[in-house]
């Protein structure tokens, strides 16, 4: 005979409908019910829409993380005998900070166990870009990561199946059903992952802007605190900065030459706020693990943190001197005037690197390596008529036609003097202890 269940799905979406709360145990059940397959995903994503309209209070969201945590294994690496420490971002154009800031932090004997994932839609994914070393393995057992942490100090890699599977089937329910860009729904997702990755501390960069997944600054805050208040009610030392997506991140926008970029700004150079970024999270990374006053612009200009990054790919299969793919076909955008760039617009750029080829519809898809956006100037800049502004890459020339409807009307050059962008600071706040 089956097992009586506790509730009924029904009940439980008319509930949420009307605004009421949710219990723990019909939270509990629930993740577990849906994780197990008794609830439907039709009932599930009538919950996930009843969740996004009408919200969810600071209980309900710690609870819906705690059930999420509790539906797969929680990793433990104390026995390491050093502290653990990482960052999560929210995503955005031309965010290719972890490849830096990885290696920098474990050069300072700290663990950093960076699992993360794939890109989907126009922000791109941690792995992907790593994949375009030959070889170089994404997917490790937790006997590998363990390894990995204490030779190298620290490893970028997949997070294995075992780690918040509820929240596996129902961030891939919340795509296709248009339910993505609801607080709860963000925060217990990515708390409960980055929970279960048994990490001691956490830095979460979460950015607000057109390239981000929300677009205002007081929504990024709302998620911010209440990412900051799940962590620190779980036991992980956690912070947070609110970090502007307007522009594109850096130079390059793709996965090869994301890598490319990295390495630069790993040999001391790079753009100015791919290395502000870095140093900033390398620091809050490193005083929440700990480690006081370390100077971190040093182990970038030493070499030392290029060591862990060698080291790291190395570990993986890669080979860290392998060059880079370079696309098949090129295509170049000029200035048609003298002034200075005023606009260029993250969204736009993502999409259009993401229909070059760089990112995936589906999560099945492959992604081109090669393919992305050279930026040849910021907001700010001065330019020239004829001036490359921007290169195109992909395999497929039938490619750029569509890239480039994406950035019409998403770059400007004005007069000299005329007001630039306004992007605001690269960091805008903090948010913790
Ligand atoms: N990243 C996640 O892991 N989950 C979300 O819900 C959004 C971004």
């Amino acid at each position: 005979m089956n097992a009586v269940e506790a509730f009924d799905a029904v009940d439980l979406i008319r509930t949420k409908r009307d605004r009421g709360e949710l219990s723990t145990d019909q939270i509990d059940w629930l993740v577990d019910a849906y994780t197990r397959g008794y609830v439907a995903d039709e009932q599930m994503s009538a919950m996930a829409m009843a969740i996004f309209l009408n919200g969810m209070s600071r209980r309900e969201i710690r609870d819906m993380t705690m059930a999420m945590l509790a539906s797969g294994e929680r990793l433990d690496f104390s026995a390491l005998g050093k502290p653990t420490t990482d960052k999560h971002s929210t995503g955005g154009v031309g965010d290719k900070i972890t490849l830096p800031l990885m290696p920098l932090v474990a050069s300072f004997g700290v663990a950093v166990p960076q699992l993360s994932g794939r890109g989907l839609g126009h922000t791109g994914g941690t792995l992907d870009k790593l994949e375009s070393f030959p070889g170089w393995r994404a997917e490790l057992s937790n006997e590998e990561v363990f390894a990995q942490l204490r030779d190298v100090g620290g490893v970028i890699c997949a997070a294995g199946a075992g780690l918040a599977p509820a929240d596996k089937k129902l961030y891939a329910l919340r795509d296709i059903t248009g339910t993505v860009e609801a607080i709860p729904l963000i925060a217990s997702s990515i708390m409960s992952k980055k929970i279960a990755e048994g990490t001691g501390a956490l830095v979460l960069d979460v950015k607000f802007g057109s390239g981000a997944f929300l677009k205002d600054i007081e929504r990024s805050r709302e998620l911010a605190r209440t990412m900051v208040e799940l962590g620190e009610d779980a036991g992980v030392a956690t912070s947070a900065l609110l970090t502007n997506m307007n522009v594109p991140l850096g130079l390059t926008i793709g996965n090869a030459n994301e890598v490319r970029e990295s390495v630069e700004v790993l040999a001391g150079g790079g753009p100015a706020d791919v290395r502000e970024l870095t140093i900033a999270l390398a620091r809050e990374m490193l005083e929440l693990a700990g480690v006081a006053d370390a100077d971190v612009e040093r182990a970038l200009d030493d070499g030392r943190a290029m060591d862990t990054w060698r080291a790291s790919i190395r570990a993986q299969g890669g080979d860290p001197d392998a060059p880079m793919p370079v696309a098949k076909e090129q295509h170049v955008v000029t200035a048609d005037r003298d002034g200075v760039l005023l606009r260029q617009d993250a969204l736009s750029f993502g999409i259009a690197a993401w229909r070059l080829g760089a990112g995936r519809a589906r999560k099945e898809d492959p992604v081109q390596h090669a393919a992305g956006i050279d930026l040849h100037a910021k907001p700010g800049d001065e330019v020239r008529a004829g001036q490359p502004l921007f290169t195109l890459h992909a395999d497929q020339p039938a490619r750029f036609a569509r890239a480039l409807e994406s950035v019409e009307g998403a770059w400007e050059i004005g007069d000299a003097g005329a007001a630039v962008q306004d992007g605001g600071p690269l960091i805008a706040e903090r948010i913790g202890r």
